[in-house]
């Protein structure tokens, strides 16, 4: 008999956790304003809301945290986390920084000034706030597929070269501080970017004389991708897959809270001396010390050994498997979601489930209410919401998908909580037609209000 697939790690350690009644939920829910960020964690059973700075340390980085050399300058910790780096991608300078978004606003601060344009693939919700909050303005490149959610496609991450290249035909390259390619496209769905996409966007860069930043929360998984699914690269280590990745790369910003497998943390990378000097007094300012950044010594310690870790085949294989493991159970069942599962997390199509919620009333965040009530499950809303009003004409923004993700953290939950959650899924989805009214806005902040938005039910 062919053996079944296994975790690549055993549970040395355990956190309870509580089911509640459904009148428990609906209370909590309305004091929380509508809002799932705003709910207590205790008040959640299995806790989708994101993989960030979520997932559990295994032993050995547990160990490296008593080893944390804190020292306010020089410490050994931050050296053995620039060689790690260094190892991994290639880059020879690096500046910690407490998690991604410092990491943004340190670089940003360097290099974005106001009417500059920044084309990507689907700025995270952080990067597009940090160049707004400058009066840039960033362009979305992603492809066209990557909104076609039944497409199934190997990488629906990529950029779209020749909407690019229009971007950068069109604009002085002064005005174009960095091209952001964000490995794996989380907001399109935890989607994979290729390396001829990589090769290509970096060609261009090239061409037009600007620098690419390369925005790397899931690098790893996007490396395990590349492995898995594009020719001539089975062969290739997870490692020689990233730092053939990063010869590409001028900048790097890092959420180490993913693919570091810390609960905090962050750095940013760089292929030039010149462009790290430029960044200093702004990391010294808002963050700390060259040497630490925001972090202590354990902590770089912790990450240095993350890094280690998300290079190992076995453990990238066991995770996103669990995730493919969730998308089958949902296949099962009919429920549509972003095809092929990503990296990181599904993202289920709350366009095609809730027809009967208008778009004015968020259907994606109407779907995240309603699986809530029903199992304790908390995902989070990438559609209206997130995407902010316009800046210019202040109208709600509603983008071309509306998405409930179900984040997984990494190394946390087993498949028998997977199984739960499709079944949770199942039975909103079997009452869909049910569901005709969403919700509006009593209150928000004009930048990433998603976080503190304050709700009240639509009633017809
Ligand atoms: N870039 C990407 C692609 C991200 O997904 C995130 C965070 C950041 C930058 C910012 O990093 O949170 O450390 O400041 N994403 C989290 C999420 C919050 O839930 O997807 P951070």
């Amino acid at each position: 008999m062919e053996l079944p697939f296994a975790e690549s790690y055993k549970i040395k350690m355990v956190e309870n956790i509580r089911k509640s009644t459904r009148e428990e939920r609906e209370k909590w829910i309305a004091e929380a304003k509508y809002n799932l960020f705003a709910l207590k964690s205790q008040y959640v059973y299995i806790d989708l809301l994101t993989d960030s700075g979520t997932g559990a340390m295994s032993d050995k980085q547990w160990a490296a945290i008593m080893e944390g050399d804190e020292s306010y300058a020089g410490a050994t910790s931050f050296y053995k986390l620039k060689d790690t780096i260094k190892d991994i991608t290639g880059l020879d300078y690096v500046l910690p920084t407490h998690q991604g978004r410092a990491a943004e606003n340190v670089l940003f601060s360097a290099i974005v000034k106001e009417g500059d344009i920044l084309p990507g693939n689907s700025h995270f919700d952080t990067t597009k706030g940090h160049i707004e909050f400058r009066k840039a303005h960033a362009i979305d490149c992603t492809i066209d597929e990557a909104s076609d959610t039944e497409l199934e496609i190997p990488f629906k991450g990529n950029m779209d070269l020749k909407k690019l290249e229009d971007v950068l035909k069109a604009n002085p390259k002064e005005k174009i501080p960095a091209i952001v390619l964000t490995i794996t496209n989380n907001t399109a769905g935890g989607q994979p970017v290729s390396m001829e996409n990589i090769k290509g966007v970096s060609a261009l860069a090239k061409k037009y004389g600007v620098k690419l930043l390369i925005d790397s929360a899931r690098f790893a998984e996007n490396a395990y991708f590349i492995k898995t699914r594009e020719a001539g690269y089975a062969d290739k280590s997870i490692i020689d897959i990233c730092r053939e990745i990063y010869s590409h790369a001028d900048y790097m910003t890092m959420s180490a809270k993913k693919d570091g497998i810390v609960n905090i943390g962050g750095f940013l990378g760089f292929k030039d001396e010149k462009d790290m000097q430029k960044c200093q007094m702004y990391s010294i300012m808002f963050e700390g010390y060259l040497t630490y950044g925001g972090m202590a010594g354990r902590d770089m310690n912790a990450l240095a050994q993350g890094l280690r870790e998300s290079m190992e085949f076995d453990y990238l294989e066991t995770r996103i498997k669990q995730v493919a493991y969730l998308a089958s159970k949902l296949d099962e069942y009919g429920v549509p979601y972003q095809r092929p599962a990503g990296g990181h997390a599904i993202f289920v199509d709350a366009k095609k489930i809730l027809t009967n919620v208008p778009k004015e009333e968020f259907q994606a965040q109407t779907l995240a209410i309603e699986l809530y009530l029903e199992a304790g499950i908390r995902g989070v809303e990438i559609g209206a919401l997130l995407a902010d009003r316009d800046p210019d004409t202040k109208e709600n923004r509603y983008p071309r998908l509306e998405l409930l993700r179900l984040a997984i953290p990494r190394r946390v939950y087993t498949n028998n909580h997977m199984d739960y959650i499709a079944a949770a899924l199942k039975n909103v989805y079997d009452r869909r037609e049910s569901i005709t009214s969403g919700y509006r806005i009593t209150k928000e902040l004009p930048i990433m209000r998603h976080f503190t938005i304050e709700l009240e039910k639509v009633k017809r």
